[in-house]
């Protein structure tokens, strides 16, 4: 949610900063600002909207400071204004602050400072943190006044926050630290660059400092130090992050969500790695979770948010049906609230694409509270929820830009897949003649991916029929429910169509009250042992009048069933993998129909930082 972007170097700050920010566009926001060091007086500029509006702020281009700080905005505390937008100064204009996150417990700071006669300009809840600096640094003696007031104040606040601050009193040094909100640093070829997230400074380098909680770091022209949270100074080893430098660009694709759809086959086979090989048992030798250990574990709690829950619904068939422990699946935000019943005997699993999902990383924070171990599925290398789980294992599906993720869907569902045949390994749950069944199948899967894909053309044309309606259904049982989820999850997404997901069984107990005439509804039908049951489900809503569109890899052609997209037979289990594809390019095309901002949809965040 929302960006923050910094450079301290030799080239003219702001044109890097624009950049950046325009690279961070996908998080969501509603307005920009940037920060410019102008000799010994910071410049800022900033506005509600776009980040191309700053570009017509007089004398922006006037700008020829080094070192500089940006934000693109996701209101929380008051509306999307100039007065709100970032970055936000104390009173006497010595500090300047960009922050993502939530400050908790700014109305007593607030008050607080109000009391020692600080005026507030905006309404946000950022705004206390320069003025918090101010009023430390103004108690301060001794050589490192800034750093110390920015240390002490921060240690007041409460709540997420990565934050970028300038002193127009240390024109050449920039600080940073966060808590709970992402913040990186690159080594450049011509200075440090600081954003929300890696793939927005691919092009300026690929070594990067991942900073922990608390990690006091100050840039001053070509020098970088480490603080931990007392101010003790320390190193820290930089990582070489291997994505290419091309692997957040469009490469000739419209959006980067078809860019991603498109890129399933490679994302799978990369997920796959040297993972998985036939005659050979499953590599995860990163993670080494012993027989003794998985022997004790009476539940596996899976959670997650949105489609990365929709990948733990398959997870809990995978890990149900080869290794036969029980499997919860919960959202997030219901499952941190809920308590819980989880010990040293649950293992919790946590799968988020960013790796930054507050709900996700809170929940995590819980169950290893309560003494369990956790395991987090990412896709970002280095992100925050890594850094608090015991075990982590990666996606590696490269960055996913577009809001709406299906490369790393699939990915979370087949690292799943190799992790469930891996336990059942262990366990010795599954015969030998299984397990190299399904590794057969999973290995498969790239190039039955791409058959998927070929159905481009014919989801495209009924698109162009149904992308005016309002309303419509997406109906399965089995692990074809859970993809009726995600397609549904999807086409609300970036189609603004209300849509439902039901698991066909359930139609008869109050849905299809809904069907009428015309109405859409999606079916997915992928288990031969369910096919006779879920054709006549979907012959009961063709009885009153909808409009149907099946996915299956069955022969349906005795139905005489209408708009059929095949695709291949694979492992029941293994089926989502095939099946989301057509309904990933459905809501793709239907959003295109409607002219609407694929890659960006409102209201929507790429990676939802706050609760
Ligand atoms: C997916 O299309 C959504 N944008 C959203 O549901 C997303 O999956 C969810 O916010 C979780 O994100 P994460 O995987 O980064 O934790
Ligand atoms: N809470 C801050 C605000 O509302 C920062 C929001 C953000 O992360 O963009 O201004």
């Amino acid at each position: 949610m929302c960006g923050i972007v910094g450079y301290v170097g030799t080239k003219k700050a702001y044109p890097i900063l624009i950049n950046g920010l325009t690279a961070l566009e996908y998080r969501g926001y509603d307005s920009a600002g940037i920060a410019s060091m102008e000799e010994n007086k910071i410049c800022v500029m900033k506005d509600k909207g776009r980040v191309s509006n700053l570009n017509s702020i007089p004398g922006l281009t006037d700008l020829t400071g080094t070192i500089g700080i940006a934000h693109t905005r996701w209101a929380t505390h008051g509306k999307p204004s100039k007065e709100n937008s970032h970055p936000h100064m104390d009173n006497s204009e010595t500090f300047a602050v960009v922050h993502n996150g939530i400050i908790e417990n700014y109305n007593d700071l607030r008050k607080f400072l109000t009391d020692n006669g600080y005026k507030f300009l905006s309404q946000t809840d950022t705004e206390v943190i320069p003025n918090l600096i101010h009023y430390y640094f103004s108690k301060e003696s001794g050589d490192n006044k800034f750093l110390s007031a920015v240390q002490k104040a921060t240690a007041d606040l409460k709540g997420s926050f990565a934050i970028e601050v300038l002193s127009s009193l240390y024109p050449n040094q920039m600080i940073v630290v966060r808590k709970d909100s992402p913040l990186v640093i690159g080594k450049g070829k011509e200075g440090y660059h600081i954003a929300s997230d890696i793939p927005a400074l691919l092009e300026y380098t690929r070594d990067f400092y991942l900073l922990d909680d608390y990690e006091y770091t100050v840039i001053e022209n070509n020098s970088i130090s480490f603080y931990d949270k007392n101010l003790n100074e320390h190193s820290k080893e930089i990582k070489n992050i291997e994505w290419a430098a091309t692997a957040a660009e469009k490469n000739g694709y419209d959006d980067y969500m078809l860019k991603e759809i498109y890129e399933q086959p490679t994302a799978i086979r990369e997920t796959i790695g040297s993972r998985l090989k036939l005659g050979e048992p499953c590599d995860f030798s990163d993670i080494e979770i012993s027989k003794d250990y998985l022997s004790t574990i009476n539940k596996i709690y899976i959670v997650a948010c949105g489609t990365a829950m929709h990948a733990g619904l398959t997870g809990k068939k995978f890990i149900e049906n080869l290794c036969k422990i029980p499997v919860e699946v919960d959202i997030a935000s219901e499952f941190r609230y809920r308590n819980p019943i989880v010990d040293s005997k649950t293992l919790c699993i946590f799968i988020s694409q960013s790796g930054e999902t507050a709900d996700t990383i809170a929940a995590l924070k819980l169950c290893r509270e309560n003494g369990a171990k956790t395991l987090a599925v990412s896709n970002v290398i280095g992100s925050s929820i890594t850094r608090e789980a015991d075990y982590t294992i990666y996606t590696h599906a490269g960055p996913e830009i577009a809001v709406a993720s299906t490369k790393a869907y699939t990915s979370q569902v087949v690292l799943l897949g190799i992790l469930a045949v891996y336990f059942a390994e262990i366990l010795g749950s599954q015969s030998q003649e299984a397990i190299e069944n399904i590794k057969k199948d999973i290995l498969e899967l790239p190039q039955k991916v791409e058959t998927s894909l070929k159905s481009a053309d014919e989801v495209k044309a009924f698109a162009k029929q149904i992308y005016g309606e309002k309303d419509m259904f997406f109906i399965g049982r089995g692990s074809d429910y859970n993809v009726a989820l995600e397609g549904s999850l999807k086409l609300k997404e970036i189609s603004y169509i209300h849509s439902e997901a039901y698991a066909s069984g359930e139609l008869k107990h109050g849905p299809i009250a809904l069907i009428e005439k015309d109405i859409t509804v999606i079916s997915i039908l992928t288990d031969e042992n369910l096919v006779e049951k879920s054709i006549s489900n979907i012959q009961e809503v063709i009885t009153r009048g909808a409009k149907t569109f099946i996915i299956t890899n069955l022969d349906l052609s005795n139905a005489h069933f209408e708009n059929v997209i095949h695709i291949e037979k694979t492992n029941p289990l293994l089926s989502p993998i095939l099946s989301v594809i057509p309904l990933q390019l459905l809501s793709y095309y239907i959003s295109k129909e409607k002219g609407l901002d694929v890659d960006k949809p409102r209201n929507l965040a790429k990676s939802v930082t706050v609760e």
